[in-house]
């Protein structure tokens, strides 16, 4: 693991989106994340977008995961949000925008078709990844299995209540949803990891150096051969070994 110990969160954003940048250009195939983290890396790359600095032309999205019965129009579905924060601003054909279907009469079926439109796009190139406090990645919650497929899950009740803030309040959250599994993110090309801030500090602690282990989904990290882990040095302050990480990077071979 490339682990990048940034001096902001700002930082952060721009340092993933000059990875984001080389696989937008030549029309890769992006797994793109929610929740509050990406953010800033999606204005990032749309400022560099209208600055005609990058273009999506060509590329093909696919999201981690989405809740069961929210309808797509709901402000909070996933649907909306990566609409809204990312794709609509960029000139990637809308077609190519995927998003699991939380609202399939089937879905199982629905979950399956989504594993397999992944396939048929040949695969993703490059996934961007959050971290839950609990250290979920999509909606695996700790107890995942580590070759998951796209499947329902239901959400640990930290998660419950850390989303509620998005929502009028917590009883509003959906309590299942559909995510990638945690073999689905196993066979992107690169895993790109972001997290800020001292509340994911201890997920952070357990995926760089704790045990693979279930009980901390986004260690699978640790057994992809690309991944790379961004965070600001209030992410990073739990970690053991981070004058070693941050030698790396100044002894970085050209
Ligand atoms: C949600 C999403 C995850 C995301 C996590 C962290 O649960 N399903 O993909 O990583 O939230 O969100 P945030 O970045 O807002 O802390």
């Amino acid at each position: 693991m490339e682990i990048i110990i940034s001096d902001s969160p700002n930082d952060v954003a721009v340092k993933a989106a000059d990875i984001l940048q080389g696989y937008a250009n030549r029309g890769a195939t992006l797994g793109v994340a929610t929740g509050s983290t990406p953010l800033a890396t999606y204005e990032e790359l749309i400022r560099r977008h209208t600055a005609g600095e990058l273009s999506f032309a060509g590329c093909k999205m696919f999201a981690l995961d989405e809740y069961v019965g929210l309808p797509i129009e709901h402000e909070q579905s996933y649907y909306s949000v990566i609409h809204n924060e990312l794709s609509n601003h960029v000139d990637i054909d809308p077609q190519d925008v995927h998003i699991p279907n939380g609202l399939a009469e089937d879905l199982a079926a629905g979950c399956a078709d989504y594993e397999q439109a992944i396939v048929d796009a040949g695969g993703i190139d490059v996934q961007l990844l959050g971290i839950g406090a609990n250290g979920h990645v999509g909606f695996n919650e700790p107890s995942s299995s580590l070759s998951s497929l796209t499947r329902m899950k239901t959400l640990h009740p930290q998660t419950v209540a850390d989303n509620a803030r998005f929502f009028d309040s917590a009883e509003n959250v959906p309590v299942h949803v559909v995510t990638q599994g945690l073999g689905t993110i196993q066979r992107a090309g690169q895993l790109l990891l972001l997290a800020t801030g001292e509340q994911k500090a201890h997920a952070i602690s357990q995926l760089v150096e704790g045990p693979l282990s279930a009980a901390c989904p986004a260690s699978i990290l640790q057994i992809h051969p690309h991944a790379t882990v961004i965070v600001d040095e209030a992410a990073a302050s739990k970690l053991n070994n981070v004058d070693y990480y941050k030698f790396i990077q100044q002894h970085k071979p050209a």
